[in-house]
């Protein structure tokens, strides 16, 4: 039987929480949100608390964390106060710009200047896309849900419009080895793809 190292998570502060379900919960997918304030100026910010909430609709959720101060962070601030997003899918030509991009700068400046990345317009949403990744998902706020005590914010959008670059899709599928995603491991790492396996069934669905 293995000795197992137990944990209370209320008897241990929150980095070592944090290590913990940053160690445990990998690769985490991440995208880069974009999203515009109300004078007008571009965001963007990558986010690792990502997932898949809902089909039909199609929704996702990021957990934005609040700043120190206990302040909101600008990505929370302009989908709160424009209703939109965009989430964009990263990958690995791009995953150094995404690290830069995380860097907390003033809330008038863009880190589309910043990166040198390229604004895209969208089609049914205000932010821009990021034009140097292949999926972007142009999102409606749905919700923002705030957790415990410290009022931890999870924002929960609706897809309503999907951009895939072709140049990504084999059949009719999206292609793993095509798209060449970036997960978050802990601390500094980062992850590509390693080995794909597939088991398929007799009736040739996915489970
Ligand atoms: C790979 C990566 C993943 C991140 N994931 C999250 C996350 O899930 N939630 C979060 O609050 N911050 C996350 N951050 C930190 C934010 O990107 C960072 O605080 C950023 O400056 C916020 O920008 P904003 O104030 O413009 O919204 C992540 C940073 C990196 C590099």
């Amino acid at each position: 039987m293995t000795d197992y190292l137990d944990y209370d998570p209320s008897e241990i502060d929150r980095r070592a929480v944090y290590r913990l379900l940053t160690g445990a919960v990998v690769p985490r997918p991440i995208g880069w949100a974009s999203t515009i304030s109300k004078e007008g100026v571009t965001n963007l910010a990558p986010f690792s608390f990502f997932t898949v909430v809902c089909v039909v609709p199609p929704m996702i959720s990021l957990t934005i964390a609040r700043n120190p101060d206990g302040s909101e962070k600008h990505t929370l601030k302009n989908a709160k106060a424009t209703g939109e997003f965009v989430f964009n899918i990263v990958t690995a030509p791009v995953w150094e710009k995404m690290v830069d991009s995380a860097n907390a700068i003033p809330e008038d400046e863009s880190e589309f200047d910043d990166t040198g990345l390229t604004p895209l317009g969208s089609v049914k949403v205000v932010p821009p896309r990021v034009g140097e990744v292949p999926i972007q998902f142009e999102c409606r706020v749905h919700d923002v849900i705030e957790f415990g005590p410290h009022k931890h914010p999870l924002l929960v959008g609706e897809v309503v419009h999907f951009h895939v670059d072709p140049s990504c899709m084999t059949d009719g599928y999206i292609d793993m080895e095509k798209l060449d995603p970036i997960g978050r491991l802990n601390g500094f790492g980062y992850s590509r793809l390693g080995e794909i396996m597939h088991r398929n069934f007799e009736d040739g669905q996915p489970r």
